[in-house]
């Protein structure tokens, strides 16, 4: 894809608390979805939007997914003298995929924060930003990420774009939800933002899955940005500023999703993309016939 955005900014400073113990020494954004750790996922969608350089926000004891989009020495040497050709080109691929730029968010102070950590960096053009909890795994070349769609929404209007899902009722208060206005060809106008709303407070359904586009304006906001629910800088308070300045459009995504951030939308997505690996995909489908049949 030919993008107008070159850069997106991942945040990957959380202690992973819902996935405890594993998270304990392993960051949440290397655990597998098969045998690609989910934060791999969230690069490809990035490579496939057009975007080069990936601004990791890590934070202590997240030196292991700098290390994964290294290059690996050793074991490159062995798999070629082990002759394990297409390993290599699968482990060589992975390194030459983008340039992942890190940067440590030194105190965990909430996501708006660690947005703002990557000002330096991403300077004074539009940027993506990507949150691992919500991966989006294409099923085809044709189905468009989340994140291409917001590119497309982008180079046509100019304005920072958010990608939304609807939500039931009942999770609500997970999500950042927004107020719209008009809408046009599945994009609508967001008039306001509120992060994690009881359902009395939520001016809709349309919920943020995490993938966004924001003009370097967010900067300015972000930058006088107090903390806001649970005692976090928040992203979505700037974002209402944002969309209330400069105007921001949401669009609703269209591909596939996996809630990879609780641990049964973890489950789900290693069973599908189980299901379609093509090495292991066969005895899992017998598996599960045969234990459905035991229900
Ligand atoms: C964050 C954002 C929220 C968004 C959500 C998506 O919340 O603050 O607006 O809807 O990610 O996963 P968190 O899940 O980090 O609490």
């Amino acid at each position: 894809m030919n993008s107008s955005i070159k850069k997106a900014v991942i945040p990957a400073a959380g202690l992973g608390t819902r996935f405890l113990p594993a998270t304990k020494t392993i960051p949440k954004e290397m655990l597998p979805i098969v045998d690609q750790p989910t934060i791999l996922y969230v690069v490809e969608e990035c490579v496939r939007a057009g975007i080069e350089d990936i601004v990791l926000i890590a934070g202590r004891g997240k030196s292991s997914i700098e290390d994964f989009f290294d290059r690996s020495v050793e074991l490159e040497e062995t798999l070629e003298r082990s002759g394990k050709t297409s390993l290599l080109s699968r482990i060589q691929r992975v390194r030459d995929l983008a340039n992942v730029i890190s940067i440590r968010q030194k105190e965990a102070l909430g996501l708006g924060h660690a947005i703002y950590t990557s000002k330096p960096i991403v300077g004074n053009e539009p940027f993506a930003v990507l949150l691992g909890d919500e991966i989006m795994i294409p099923r085809s070349d044709d189905e468009l990420t989340a994140t291409e769609q917001l590119v497309n929404v982008f180079n046509k209007t100019d304005k920072s774009a958010v990608a939304v899902m609807p939500v039931e009722d009942e999770n609500v208060h997970k999500y950042g939800i927004i107020s719209h206005s008009a809408e046009q060809d599945g994009v609508y106008t967001v008039d306001n933002v509120i992060e994690k709303p009881s359902l009395d407070e939520a001016p809709s359904r349309l919920a943020l899955p995490g993938r966004y586009v924001f003009t370097p304006k967010i900067f300015d906001f972000l930058k006088n940005t107090p903390p806001g629910k649970n005692g976090e800088i928040q992203l979505t308070d700037p974002m209402a500023q944002l969309a209330k300045d400069e105007g921001m459009s949401a669009t609703v995504v269209t591909g596939r999703r996996f809630d990879a951030g609780d641990k049964l939308g973890y489950l789900m997505a290693n069973i599908e993309m189980g299901l379609e690996h093509p090495e292991v995909g066969e005895g899992l489908k017998n598996y599960i016939k045969g234990l459905a049949s035991q229900f």
